[in-house]
């Protein structure tokens, strides 16, 4: 895996905690192996620690407006996904699809590739990359 921050355990997570709520950080930490297609499997020490530091820092322990919109667009919803939230298809939808097969983004959650504070858990406007450098 390329995402590299965060280091809890020397397990490298992608996502930074406060932009899912808890119950999807628990439902994606109890099917790892099955995760996005991998299997990402820990023992269950690491898991332990990486589950309690995931819900420790969750959405709802957040202030940022990123989080309170994705907490509110999950909702109870099974979404363990950003890019399934209504809420990130529509900040999306200008955003041109065939943009993130390019060969520096290759996966829409590869969110790093465009917001480059995403790490910081912001995403604000103005650390998001002009598109068209892309192209
Ligand atoms: C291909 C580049 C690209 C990728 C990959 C991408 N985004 Fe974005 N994102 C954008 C662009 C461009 C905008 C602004 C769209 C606009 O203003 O019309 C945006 C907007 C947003 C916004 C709204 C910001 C605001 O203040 O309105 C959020 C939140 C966001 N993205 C989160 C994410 C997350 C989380 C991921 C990974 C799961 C991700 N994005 C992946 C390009 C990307």
């Amino acid at each position: 895996m390329r995402c590299s921050f965060q280091s809890v355990a020397r397990v490298t997570l992608c996502i930074p905690p406060n932009l899912l709520p808890k119950h999807s950080w628990t439902a994606l930490m109890n099917d790892l192996e099955n995760h996005f297609g991998d299997d990402a499997s820990l023992d269950e020490q690491t898991h332990q620690t990486i589950l309690a530091f995931l819900v420790k820092n969750s959405a709802e322990s957040s202030t940022k407006e990123a989080s309170l919109s994705f907490l509110n667009s999950i909702g109870n919803k099974d979404i363990i996904a950003m890019t399934h939230t209504s809420f990130w298809k529509h900040a999306h939808q200008e955003v041109p699809t065939t943009l993130f097969a390019h060969e520096k983004i290759k996966s829409k959650a590869n969110c790093k590739a465009c917001h480059s504070d995403v790490e910081k858990g912001l995403i604000e406007d103005d650390k998001i990359k002009n598109i068209s450098d892309f192209n």
